[in-house]
């Protein structure tokens, strides 16, 4: 019997910066080293502000690949036939803007995190992808990697009980004093400070553990507490905590916390049940290793058993999630059963509400649609 071809997918990136370089990298490693024999990836435009970035960009990451198309504008990305899906790398407060430009131009979304600058603007994509039968997901990369896969098989398979706190923190030291005050981590117009930058990943570890949890049935929280600390440079919050209750069928918080002046905690995250913990190593956006600590009776906090993994793959580990765009696609499916629009969704409203309790407001004009 003939093998069966894998599908090739054609990739248009848009931005050339930090991100998008990761994610070029990783679209072009060969993905059988992942064990992945079903897709195959291919970059087939660059888009930039700039065509001179384009091309560097190129020249940097597929030199000789005359294949690959480069435009001096978005737009041209999104009209180009031989693009599939559309990787949105540009800062979060574009997202919003340059979605809804892909989605019109009958191309399937895959968007960096924060997917938008409130929630308001993220459930009026969700329409327009869905009118349009097209794909949409928030790159929340972290959730497609093996280690997470594992995390959540262990998680859920009973041994440890139901989840009831969880400790998570991203942090990172942007060294702001000495940045250029322009830098999107500090500009407000740019969703700038560590809320949304850093916030989506506590939040994913949140929702495998609590949200996702089968005892859960998929409950929203209800409560949530945020906290948030300004810097004088630029009014961004550069150190935010917040807390998630599930009470509806869990007794569980997560407390979570994000700072753009530190460097990350060890461990970054901790899942803790009467039965045990699970502990897992930063950085929590893209950890190689966790530990589960098993008690000798509920409660008591005397580890008798101690378990390590630790994963290691060819990449920066942005492939998965490409992978799993491409397979949906290939479904024909609008959003993706493992990171769907629901808990992009939550991540969305949680931040508006800290935003709400921390009096962060965006200058006027950085939102585009409100509740
Ligand atoms: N998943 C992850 O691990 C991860 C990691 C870092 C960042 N991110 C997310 O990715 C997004 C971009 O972050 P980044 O670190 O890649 O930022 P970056 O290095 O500053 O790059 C942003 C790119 O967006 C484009 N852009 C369009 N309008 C812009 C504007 N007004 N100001 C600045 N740049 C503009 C630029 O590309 P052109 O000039 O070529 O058009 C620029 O190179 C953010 O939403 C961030 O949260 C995700």
């Amino acid at each position: 019997m003939a093998a069966v071809q894998p599908l090739v997918f054609r990739w248009g990136i848009i931005s050339t910066g930090f991100i998008a370089e990761a994610f070029v990298k990783d679209l072009r490693v060969d993905p059988k080293t992942r064990d992945v024999h079903d897709v195959v990836h291919v970059v087939a435009a660059v888009g930039s502000r700039s065509v001179e970035k384009a091309q560097t960009f190129i020249d940097k990451h597929a030199a000789g690949d005359t294949s690959i198309k480069t435009y001096g504008s978005y737009a041209e990305v999104y009209a180009d036939p031989n693009v599939d899906a559309v990787y949105i790398g540009t800062p979060h407060t574009y997202h919003y803007e340059n979605a809804r430009d892909a989605l019109l131009a009958g191309k399937h979304v895959l968007c960096e995190k924060a997917t938008t600058s409130n929630a308001a603007e993220l459930r009026a994509l969700l329409k327009l992808a869905k009118e349009r039968n097209l794909f949409f997901m928030e790159a929340l990369w972290t959730r497609f990697h093996p280690l997470t896969k594992e995390v959540k098989r262990i998680a859920e398979e009973g041994s440890l009980g139901d989840p009831v706190v969880l400790h998570a923190d991203l942090s990172g030291d942007f060294d702001i004093d000495n940045i250029p005050k322009t830098h999107r981590i500090l500009d407000p117009h740019l969703g700038g400070g560590a809320l949304l930058d850093l916030g989506p990943y506590p939040m994913i570890w949140a929702v495998l553990a609590l949200y996702e949890h089968p005892s859960n049935k998929r409950a929203l929280p209800t409560g949530i507490t945020g906290a948030m600390l300004k810097t004088p440079l630029k009014g961004v919050d550069s150190s935010t905590s917040f807390t998630l209750n599930f009470t509806e069928h869990l007794r569980a918080q997560a407390i979570l916390s994000c700072s753009i002046t530190l460097p990350p905690p060890n461990p970054g995250v901790i899942i803790r049940y009467r039965n045990g913990n699970i502990l897992i190593n930063p950085p929590i956006y893209c950890p190689k290793s966790f530990i589960v600590q098993y008690f000798d009776k509920p409660g008591s906090g005397v580890v008798v058993r101690e378990e390590k993994r630790v994963f290691s793959y060819v990449g920066g580990g942005w492939h998965f999630e490409a992978d799993e765009v491409a397979r949906c696609v290939r479904e024909g499916k609008l959003e993706s059963e493992i990171w769907g629009h629901d808990k992009s969704l939550l991540l969305m409203d949680v931040f508006d509400e800290v935003r709400r309790q921390g009096d962060y407001k965006f200058p006027e004009g950085v939102e585009k649609v409100f509740a």
